[in-house]
C-alpha cells in the first residue's frame, strides 16, 4: 500500500472532517501518500482528486460537514461508472480506499472490491447510528446533543402555553436518535419504527399524563415510525378528536446533520481513522472499523451491510418508566 484515497459519501455527519484528518495524518505518520477524493464516488468517476498532507487538514477537527463534500452517486451503481472510477484510481496511482459513510457507501465499496479486487476499508459516518458492527457511528452523538438542546427549548415554550408538541427527528428507518434523545430530553412518549406503539396507546398515554397533572407534553417521533400518520396528520387527528389539546408540530430536519462535532465524535473519528489506515497497511481489506465495547473493532463489510443494528430494548423499558 503506497497511496490511499479517502472519500466521504452519502448523508454527511459531524465528525467526518475529524475522520478525514485522522486518515490523512495516519498516512503521513506511516510515510504513505494520501489523496482526497471529492464528492464521494461521483468524484472518483470524474477523477476529482487532490493530494493531501498533514497540513492540509489543519483546523478541521472542530468543523461539521465534510471538506471533501459528499454525494449519493447514481452512476457508481452502474458497472460502467465503476469502471471509469477504477481507471481514474489507477491513473492517479491510488492503490486502496478508505470510505466514510453509511450503508449505501459500504455497499458501493463492497461491489467495487469484488469487481476489481481493490482494497477498501469503511468508517461508519451517519447520524442515524443504523450500522451493524459498531455501537456508535460518527455524528450520532453530536446529533443526539443537538436534538436534546432543541427539545429543551421547545419544552420552555410548550410548558408556557400548556401545549402538546409532536417533534419529528431523523433516523431513516431506525429509532436510535428518537429513543436516546427522547429519554435525554424527557419526552412523554417516543415513537420509533422498532416498536409500534399505535395511535390508541399514544392517546391513552397522553390522557393518562394529563390526568396525572401534566399540562404540557412532548412526543418525539422518529421519521421512520410505523404509526401511519405524518406529524402534521397526527396534529389534525388530535385537533379533530381531542380538541382539549393545543397541538404544535416541529420537524427538526437537517439541522440535526450540522454543527461542530462533540468531543466523543472527534475522539471516535480519530481512533477509527488510525485503525482504518493501519488495517490497510497490515494487508486487511473489505472491513468496517467500528466501536465494540469501547474497543476499536473490525467487521467484514458484508456483515456491516447485511446485519441489523438493534435498538437497546432496556432503553424502551427505561423510557416507559420515566413517563410514569
Ligand atoms: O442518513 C442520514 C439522513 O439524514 C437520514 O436521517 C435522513 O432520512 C436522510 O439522511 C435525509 O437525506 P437527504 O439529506 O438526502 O434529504
Amino acid at each position: 500500500i503506497k497511496k490511499i484515497g479517502v472519500l466521504t459519501s452519502g448523508g454527511d455527519s459531524p465528525g467526518m472532517n475529524a475522520a478525514i484528518r485522522s486518515v490523512v495524518r495516519t498516512c503521513a505518520y506511516h510515510g504513505v501518500e494520501c489523496v482526497g477524493i471529492y464528492r464521494g464516488y461521483q468524484g472518483m468517476i470524474e477523477g476529482d482528486f487532490k493530494e493531501m498532507g498533514p497540513r492540509s487538514v489543519n483546523n478541521i477537527v472542530n468543523k461539521g460537514g465534510t471538506i471533501l463534500k459528499s454525494a449519493r452517486s447514481k452512476e457508481f451503481m452502474t458497472a460502467e461508472g465503476r469502471k471509469k472510477a477504477h481507471e481514474h484510481l489507477l491513473k492517479a496511482g491510488i492503490d486502496s480506499l478508505v470510505v466514510i459513510g453509511g450503508d449505501g457507501t459500504f455497499t458501493g465499496a463492497e461491489v467495487f472490491n469484488k469487481e476489481f479486487g481493490f482494497p477498501v476499508m469503511g468508517i461508519p459516518g451517519t447520524i442515524d447510528n443504523d450500522i451493524y458492527g459498531t455501537s456508535h457511528t460518527l455524528g450520532y452523538d453530536t446529533a443526539l446533543n443537538t436534538v436534546v438542546e432543541v427539545i429543551d427549548k421547545i419544552r420552555d415554550t410548550a410548558s408556557s402555553h400548556n401545549r402538546l408538541f409532536f417533534v419529528e427527528v431523523m433516523g431513516r428507518d431506525a429509532g436510535h436518535i428518537a429513543l436516546n434523545a427522547g429519554i435525554g430530553a424527557g419526552a412523554e412518549e417516543i415513537l420509533i419504527p422498532e416498536e409500534d406503539l399505535g395511535l390508541d396507546r399514544l392517546v391513552e398515554s397522553l390522557k393518562r399524563s394529563k390526568a396525572s397533572g401534566k399540562s404540557s407534553s412532548i412526543v418525539v417521533i422518529a421519521e421512520g415510525d410505523k404509526i401511519g400518520k405524518s406529524v402534521f396528520e397526527l396534529k389534525d387527528y388530535f385537533e379533530e378528536n381531542y380538541p382539549e389539546y393545543d397541538v404544535r408540530v416541529s420537524v427538526l430536519g437537517h439541522m440535526q446533520r450540522g454543527g461542530s462535532p462533540s468531543c466523543f465524535d472527534r475522539v471516535l473519528a480519530s481512533r477509527l481513522g488510525v485503525k482504518a489506515v493501519e488495517s490497510l497497511l497490515e494487508g486487511k481489506s473489505n472491513y468496517m472499523v467500528g466501536l465494540t465495547n469501547d474497543k476499536v473493532s473490525l467487521t467484514p463489510l458484508e456483515q456491516a451491510i447485511k446485519g441489523k443494528s438493534e435498538i437497546d430494548r432496556e432503553l424502551v423499558r427505561v423510557s416507559d418508566i420515566m413517563t410514569t
